[in-house]
């Protein structure tokens, strides 16, 4: 297999290379890599909530209770309590007639698109939808038609083109992961009502961040009735691991019995239902923990424009610092990381080529001081990598 050298070598070159940081421990809003303590500036636990005491009261709880794994598919063995209870708390949550959770997002996607659309269907996708969305479509064996991003005038022009399909989906992250922008979802559902299609948002980074209630972009936009399926993760926002499809009952009744990997992968854990259910209820009793996200996202992003980095104008927890090349992006983060820093540097295939960032996401859990260091080392970092 001399391949996997020369193709490990190839991506050393091209600055694509990979490698997983060894985190010692963790305290949510900061790690300590080799000895050294390091502020989290790349999470998605954005309310901190995987260190929230009554969150991790309940994890500890639910495995006594439970025990620490299901032992099968929810068809087979795996079906407690505990997972019914958390589905009814999402649809609650959500305000549809059901959900049904799955072990990840990344599961809940591919299962979803295999399950909704075939042969002789059609997926209309954003350009920059996440992996998981990307990989649901190939596996489907629908037809692809990709979108550029946040396009309604070519996605109006694919609709208008293809009546012809026996079902047409059209897929959006709800917030886009590596540029923390909306999908434009008033549009995209008066363009699938217009033209016979149905909707699927993905909420992986809007659940527990965005909306009145922190319900999704759904509620953010006030389109809970009119979005037909409504995917999200426990694994971000909500601290936990796994995720949820809530809409009507009946197409949670079609997932049970559709979705592949719902019907052929383990339940999931006890720890992690338990601390999902905790999350929701601190979600609902203490909106303190998103306002202070919001301020702090406001006053970070605020910060590394006036240094000259080159960030969006949203208003979002994800913070992209756009580099451009992968060797200057890595460049700067290493530099960040001398720091005290931990952001990554994001590189394609995650996202386009040529748009190599620094994907910054703020939590709850930083205080003003935290972003004050944080600022300080993205000025020094920024000028030794030459990006400021
Ligand atoms: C938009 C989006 N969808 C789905 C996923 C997959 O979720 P999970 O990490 O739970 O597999 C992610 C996470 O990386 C994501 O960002």
């Amino acid at each position: 297999m001399d391949f996997l050298a020369d193709e490990l070598e190839d991506l050393c070159k091209k600055g694509l290379y990979r490698q997983m940081a060894p985190v010692d421990s963790t305290q949510g809003a900061r790690f300590v890599i080799g000895g050294r303590e390091c502020l989290i500036l790349s999470s998605n636990n954005y309310l901190g909530l995987t260190h929230h005491p009554e969150v991790m009261r309940a994890a500890k709880a639910a495995v006594d209770e439970w025990g620490t794994g299901s032992g099968g598919s929810r068809l087979t063995t795996g079906n407690y309590g505990l997972h019914g209870k958390l589905e009814q708390e999402i649809a609650s949550f959500k305000g549809t007639e059901g959900a049904i959770v799955f072990g990840s997002g990344y599961a809940a996607n591919i299962g979803v698109i295999q399950a909704l659309v075939g042969t002789g269907d059609l997926v209309l996708s954003d350009r920059l939808n996440h992996a998981s969305i990307i990989d649901g479509c190939r596996m489907s064996r629908a037809e692809l038609g990709v979108y550029s991003h946040r396009d309604m005038d070519q996605l109006e022009k694919l609709l208008i083109e293809s009546q012809s399909y026996r079902r047409r989906l059209i897929v959006t992250d709800g917030v886009f992961s590596m540029d923390g922008d909306l999908a434009p979802l008033p549009d995209i559902v008066c363009l699938a009502e217009r033209h016979q299609a149905f909707v699927m948002v993905d909420d992986a980074h809007a659940t527990g961040v965005y909306g009145r209630r922190g319900a999704g972009t759904a509620d953010y936009f006030g389109l809970e009735a009119r979005i037909q399926v409504q995917m999200g993760t426990l694994s971000k926002a909500l601290g936990s691991a796994g995720a949820y499809v809530a809409g009507s009952a009946r197409l949670i009744d079609y997932l049970v019995n559709r979705a592949r990997s719902f019907i052929f992968s383990t339940a999931p854990a006890p720890a992690a239902v338990g601390a999902a259910l905790a999350a929701l209820r601190v979600l609902r009793e203490q909106p303190e923990i998103r306002e202070s996200l919001w301020t702090n996202a406001g006053f970070l992003r605020k910060g590394l424009k006036s240094m000259g980095y080159h960030v969006p104008e949203e208003d979002s927890p994800i913070i992209p610092i756009m580099v451009g090349d992968n060797h200057s992006t890595m460049k700067l983060a290493g530099a960040l990381l001398e720091e005290g820093v931990y952001a990554p540097g994001i590189r394609p295939p995650t996202v386009p080529r040529g748009t190599g960032r620094i994907r910054v996401t703020v939590m709850s859990a930083h205080t003003r001081e935290d972003l004050d260091r944080a600022l300080g080392a993205f000025a020094r970092a920024g000028r030794r990598a030459g990006v400021i």
